[in-house]
């Protein structure tokens, strides 16, 4: 693609520890086009905010990064040197988690909305950078943003806060916006306003997203396309409607029937579906598919590294299975 804003090949992430390394990241590829909005889903510990830590140079210091290439905004970068740092803030910013964590409880929600600004436009007064903050804040739907610029963390409920990050982020007017769980810490009446926060930024603004999710449900809502990672891999990506209509490889399959149907009818006796097995050992990473341990459609040379293959609908996934 040669409009891409961001193109990563060949990713891997270790974290050394114990004297041993756990091969978190093996070779991830992921491409984001400009304006274009791509959803990170796996399940816990596969690896997503790796990714998108490695792309800040966030990473823990017991961790080692390589790539074969990483470019950003047509510039070569280099993740093992933590070049990505100086992109932090500026061309990329990140919704973090929990709202708690990135927001000082000792300053001014107002203070800290300027602050932040302050690397993008340091030649601006604080009273534009004040004005900006108020109007972002109105913006992503907090009430009273004028009243509200005085007040402190603690003075807002999860919800609010959520969304006061959503300002602080859109305030550096990135090129690349990194959501990462954007909505787990909030109860499901706020989750669907903060969903839609996102879903009128994501008509508006230019910013490509990287939205990480355990959900697909949530990354449908939000994206164009969607990346499936498993145990530190890609095993599909494609369009999100594609992928969400015929998901092909087996790892996909069962992580949308664990999903729940917000609109099915509740039925009380039936089972959630579940993933037996648990993921592999990092350490000592298989040597064929990673998934094979768990796959229900597993066969005798699943032992081998899976080809990758392409679909006409723009699926790419890892597996022996043709038709899988
Ligand atoms: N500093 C570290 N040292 C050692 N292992 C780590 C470190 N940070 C993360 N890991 C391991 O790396 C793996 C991937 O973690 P990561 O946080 O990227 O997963 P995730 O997909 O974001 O999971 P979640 O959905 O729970 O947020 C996990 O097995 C985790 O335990
Ligand atoms: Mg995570």
């Amino acid at each position: 693609m040669t409009d891409a804003l961001l193109v990563i090949e060949k990713l891997s992430v270790s974290y050394r520890g114990g004297g041993r390394a756990a091969h978190v990241l093996d070779g991830i590829d992921i491409t984001i086009g400009r304006g274009q909005s791509v959803g990170l889903v796996g399940e816990s510990g596969s690896g997503k905010s790796t990714v998108a830590f490695a792309m800040l140079g966030l990473l823990a210091g017991n961790a080692e990064v390589s790539a074969r290439r990483a470019v950003f905004d047509g510039r070569e970068t280099n993740f093992a040197t933590g070049e990505a740092t100086a992109l932090r803030g500026t061309d990329i910013a990140m919704i973090f988690q929990d709202p708690m964590t990135a927001l000082n409880p000792m300053f001014t929600i107002g203070s800290q909305l300027v602050d932040i600004q302050r690397r993008r436009f340091p030649k601006e007064s604080r009273r534009k950078l004040w004005a900006r903050a108020e109007a972002v804040l109105a913006d992503v739907g907090v009430p009273d943003a004028a009243g509200r610029m005085h007040c402190y963390r603690h003075e807002f409920s999860g919800g609010m806060r959520q969304r006061v990050v959503i300002a602080m982020a859109l305030l550096v007017e990135p090129k690349l916006l990194i959501a990462d769980e954007p909505t787990t810490a909030l109860d499901a009446t706020i989750e669907a306003q903060v969903v839609e926060v996102l879903r009128r930024l994501r008509q508006r603004t230019a910013a490509s997203m990287l939205v990480v999710s355990h959900s697909m449900g949530l990354i449908a809502e939000l994206c164009d396309s969607v990346v499936v990672m498993y145990a530190g891999t890609v095993v599909e990506s494609g369009p999100v409607r594609a992928v969400l209509h015929r998901p092909r490889h087996p790892y996909t399959r069962a992580l949308l029937a664990c999903e729940i149907d917000p609109y099915a009818a509740f039925d009380p006796a039936q089972d959630l579906a579940t993933i037996p097995g648990s993921v592999p050992d990092l350490v000592r990473r298989p040597a064929g598919c990673i998934f094979a341990a768990r796959c229900p459609a597993r066969q005798d040379h699943c032992t081998c590294k899976p080809p990758h293959r392409q679909a006409s609908s723009g699926q790419a996934y890892a597996c022996w299975l043709e038709a899988a």
